[in-house]
């Protein structure tokens, strides 16, 4: 049975959250009705990106942001636009939303 993070309403728009799951620590965040779910792992040091729990996002919550350095992430596909590791990418963890429950979704 697929891991459950939370329901698609328990999420705000343009806000994140953190979450423990079987591939590990998650951020998810949501835009636009869609739901976009990341490790937790910053691709410059490959630590968490947050200070505070839940804290994600950059202060006009636009960008994800890590907060020990600075790098901001789009939400839309994980791609950092500034920071020490711009040009990489956050890495995607699929997700599948049935029933309003965001899932982990199993690998193709
Ligand atoms: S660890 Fe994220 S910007 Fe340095």
């Amino acid at each position: 049975m697929s891991h459950r993070f939370c329901q698609f309403s328990d999420l705000v728009e343009n806000q994140a959250r953190g979450f423990r799951s079987p591939v590990g620590e998650v951020v998810l965040v949501q835009r636009d009705g869609q739901v976009y779910g990341y490790q937790n792992s910053c691709p410059h040091l490959g630590i968490n990106l947050e200070f505070n729990p839940d804290e994600f996002m950059d202060v006009e919550n636009h960008y994800l942001l890590c907060s020990n350095h600075g790098a901001l992430f789009r939400v839309e596909d994980g791609h950092c636009v500034a920071g020490p590791c711009q040009g990489e990418s956050l890495l995607a963890v699929p997700l599948q939303v049935v029933n309003g429950e965001i899932l982990l979704a199993s690998e193709p």
